[in-house]
């Protein structure tokens, strides 16, 4: 391998910089060139790359975001997208590829891989956690630590006021966000994709939590059936009127700001083993880090959500026991 192209895909997460860093230092250790793509596959589509070096990825551990910018590429989804793609890296001379982002990321990545003869290796950076093959994502405790902080904010506030509050996290296909923040915030009840409760599950949890406790936290995922916080909200004030319901919908400042220390050794050990896993020969696979190993798994597998068995009910019970 002589040139090896970095690149940042789909929603940003804390820890994409570390990343971007270990990728580019271990390159040049290994005394391969790297190229960074700007704005994931539209960059290789579009030919927007710049030449990495050690100095380029200075000062980035500790800064959210990502300097390569990323996108949700339309075109990369055609036949024609995908064959530019490949045109270009070919005639800049990069003969492999690194590709850090979630289940879209690597859905591309996979399809590719079907199609050209190409080296590509994964490394997982979404705040969601939602993927097989690594224990933990990058950016997920950074995003988790946010949320833990915001809701930490709002007790307090809930708890002068006697009031119950609803908050959102993100998580469009997955709860595990809410699931750790949950337990983290010592929230009353959680609402996830995966677990399938309604509104007056909620309210029997309610009743029964403890009831010295002047507020309540309800942490809803955005995928939740029920139709998001307000939607909840409005349901469980109607029945629930003794007492004042809040909504607070956290939003993107859960994908923003300076990743943990856990996320920067996270993104820097498996941008390594990125780098050294495609010198090894490994392609079509996402490094991950699992018990402490670090592992690779092919697309289609990592791709796969994690959902019943991990967001299982040994978990769900976690917050029943803890709030009772
Ligand atoms: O996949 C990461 C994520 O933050 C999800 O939790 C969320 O549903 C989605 O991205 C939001 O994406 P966008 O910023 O494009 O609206």
């Amino acid at each position: 391998i002589k040139n090896i192209g970095v690149l940042t895909s789909g929603g940003d997460s804390p820890g994409m910089n570390a990343a971007i860093r270990a990728v580019v230092r271990a390159s040049i250790y290994y005394d391969i060139e790297v190229t960074g793509v700007v704005r994931g596959y539209e960059g290789l589509i579009n030919k927007d790359f710049i030449a990495m070096d050690r100095k380029s990825v200075a000062n980035i551990i500790q800064r959210g975001g990502t300097i390569l910018k990323t996108a949700r590429s339309e075109a990369f989804r055609t036949v024609e997208g995908r064959k530019k793609a490949y045109d270009n890296m070919k005639e800049e001379g990069i003969d492999a590829l690194v590709v850090i982002g979630g289940d879209g990321t690597f859905t591309g990545a996979n399809v590719f891989s079907s199609e050209f003869d190409f080296p590509i290796v994964g490394l997982p950076g979404t705040i969601d956690n939602d993927l097989a093959g690594t224990d933990f994502t990058i950016g997920y405790d950074s995003a988790l630590n946010t949320v833990v902080d915001a809701v930490d904010r709002i007790r307090d506030t809930a708890e002068s006021h006697d009031r119950l509050f609803i908050v959102e996290v993100m998580g469009r296909d997955s709860g595990l966000i809410a699931l750790r923040s949950g337990i983290g915030v010592g929230a009353e009840a959680i609402m996830i994709p995966e677990a399938n409760m309604n509104t007056n599950d909620i309210l029997h949890k309610l009743e029964h939590s403890r009831k010295d406790k002047a507020s309540k936290i309800i942490i809803v995922a955005e995928g939740d059936d029920t139709g998001g916080a307000f939607k909840v909200g409005e349901i469980l004030q109607e029945k629930y009127p003794h007492y004042d319901t809040k909504v607070s919908i956290l939003g993107h400042i859960q994908r923003g700001g300076k990743p943990t220390c856990m996320d920067r050794v996270l993104a820097s050990r498996l941008g390594v083993a990125a780098v050294e896993g495609l010198i090894k020969g490994e392609r079509g696979a996402m490094a991950g880090l699992v018990n402490k190993e670090i592992i690779f798994t092919p697309f289609n597998h990592a791709i796969k959500h994690i959902n019943a068995e991990q967001v299982s009910s040994t978990w769900v019970k976690l917050i029943d026991i803890l709030s009772f």
